[in-house]
């Protein structure tokens, strides 16, 4: 696993390669669009946004010219690369950096969707149920959770691949970006979360599962 400065190290250098996953993760992300109602959305938080690939995507195609992004990564790499990005969009867009905090300093029901793509696989254990508790405090009741992340395979030859990438990921998870296949369902309690959509695809072996998880109301 890498630490968050070791992943702040990995993502400054690997900056607008990241795009090149575009192989195997637009899939995923036309499966989180199209169960996510971006259209009706008003506020959308974005952790670890990268180089700004989806908030553009977003901002372009899906959201109301009303709707407000907000995307937060620790790399000052992509940052900068995700500003560039959005600057055509104004005031709509903002682009945080953080320190790798999994808590953001936002207000509690401030956005309607919290998504993060390919991101929480990366964080600690720990941090991973606390960037969740996070979303939930953000979200107001009855918004939406999107979530991707490298996961199992489900059939024979996207076991195979992705048997080879929890192997890399344990001896060196640089070499995967620290992205660690996980089942992040089992991230999401029951009592705060109702999962609207969940499935499992892969593309050349790679295996992405997407979450799409409404908040409930405080018991
Ligand atoms: C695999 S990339 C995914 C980027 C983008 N979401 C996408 O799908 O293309 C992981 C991103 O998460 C960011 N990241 C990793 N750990 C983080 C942390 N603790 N806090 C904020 N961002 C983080 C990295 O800097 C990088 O931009």
């Amino acid at each position: 696993m890498l630490s968050r400065g070791e992943a702040r190290r990995f993502y400054d250098r690997f900056g607008a390669r990241q795009d090149r996953q575009a192989f195997y993760e637009d899939a995923a992300v036309d499966v989180l669009v199209e169960n996510g109602s971006f259209e009706s959305a008003r506020s959308v938080v974005e952790f670890g946004c990268g180089t700004g690939r989806f908030a553009e995507r977003l901002l372009r195609d899906h959201l109301d010219a009303r709707a407000e992004y907000r995307g937060f990564d620790q790399s000052v790499t992509m940052v900068d690369l995700a500003r560039a990005r959005v600057g055509e969009f104004g005031s709509r867009a903002e682009i945080v950096q953080t320190d790798g905090s999994v808590e953001l300093d936002l207000a509690a029901g401030c956005c309607d969707r919290f998504v993060s793509n390919y991101v929480i696989e990366i964080l600690a254990p720990e941090d991973r149920a606390a960037l969740i508790a996070e979303a939930y405090r953000l979200l107001v009741p009855g918004g939406l959770l999107g979530l991707i992340t490298v996961t199992h395979g489900c059939s024979l030859v996207s076991q195979a691949v992705m048997g080879i990438w929890h192997a890399v990921h344990n001896l060196r998870p640089r070499s995967v970006g620290g992205c660690e296949p996980i089942v992040a369902r089992e991230l999401l309690a029951e009592d705060r979360w109702v999962v609207e959509h969940g499935r499992v695809l892969s593309r050349w072996g790679i295996a992405s599962e997407i979450l799409v998880a409404r908040r409930r109301e405080a018991s």
